[in-house]
């Protein structure tokens, strides 16, 4: 749980490594796991080969996802994994014929990541302020929080599903044609850890599935039980179309992925 100085002081990492090291640091297994793993094979391109156990560690993050999401897609960071679903929105709704929709919706005070596609969905201004004009195309729900009404909740907030019905206005202000997709954190944490109000993310789920919009969670933080379930998803009992994730799945940065259903997204 700690990191040292080099005098030797303890320091408590009590945000596990930024979210990376949930199960502790330098863990006998994981050391071992890692050493084993460069001794049988140190890398391969992925672009030209497979490796059994990519097959492998994809089929047990299957076996954890929610509902019916059974593809996975790995790449080397949350933020990759952000943009990597963003540019899988566009290239599904190009392939079913949809090429119009081509617009990103995120929310205020989001963070997904680094990369141009993440930034842009982003919601948090001095991550935004300096890189220009972004993607095109983008919108942005209202955020969730509200310190008047929420003050003081146990649990989920009672107020705030209806910041959901946004959406409709992004709708009948865009036209659902141009929608590709909805992206928001189940429980927003870079932001201040705010939690989803009562049925807003069911309702986002109910717009979307009217409009043809695909929805995707960003569990980068939220995923492998940190909200007592494999992922939040299940936790909040709404199954998106997309989830991105990363953090605590390794020990290092380089297994973000995406899950994809089978029903509403390429395989
Ligand atoms: C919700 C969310 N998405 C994406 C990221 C980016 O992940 P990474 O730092 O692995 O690129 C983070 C990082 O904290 C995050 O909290």
């Amino acid at each position: 749980m700690h990191y040292y100085t080099p005098e030797g002081r303890a320091v408590l990492d009590a945000t596990a490594g930024l979210w990376c090291a949930n199960a502790g640091h330098n863990r006998d297994p994981i050391v071992e796991a890692i050493q084993s793993q460069a001794a049988e094979m140190d890398f391969a391109p992925p672009f030209q080969y497979g490796h059994p156990k990519a097959f492998a560690v994809s089929a047990r993050i299957a076996a954890l996802a929610p509902g019916d999401l059974d593809h996975v897609f790995l790449c080397n960071s949350g933020s990759e994994a952000g943009d990597t679903a963003l540019k899988i929105a566009l290239a599904y709704h190009a392939t079913k014929g949809n090429a119009t929709r081509t617009r990103l919706i995120g929310r205020e005070r989001g963070y997904h990541g680094v990369g141009f596609g993440g930034i842009s969905v982003g919601g948090i201004s001095p991550n935004r302020k300096m890189f220009g004009s972004l993607l095109p195309g983008v919108d942005h729900l209202p955020h969730t929080y509200n310190r008047e009404k929420q003050a003081f909740s146990k649990g989920e907030p009672e107020w705030g599903a209806e910041r959901a019905d946004a959406l409709e206005n992004l709708v009948a202000l865009h036209d659902a044609s141009t929608i590709a997709a909805v992206i928001v954190e189940p429980m927003a944490g870079s932001t201040g850890a705010i939690p989803a109000p009562q049925g807003y993310l069911k309702k986002l789920r109910e717009i979307c599935d009217k409009y043809g919009i695909l929805l995707i969670f960003d569990e980068v933080i939220t995923g492998f039980g940190r909200l007592g379930y494999a992922f939040a998803a299940e936790r909040y009992g709404v199954v998106p179309d997309m989830i991105t994730f990363a953090k605590g799945v390794t020990r290092c940065r380089w297994a973000a992925c995406w899950c994809a259903s089978t029903s509403t997204t390429p395989s």
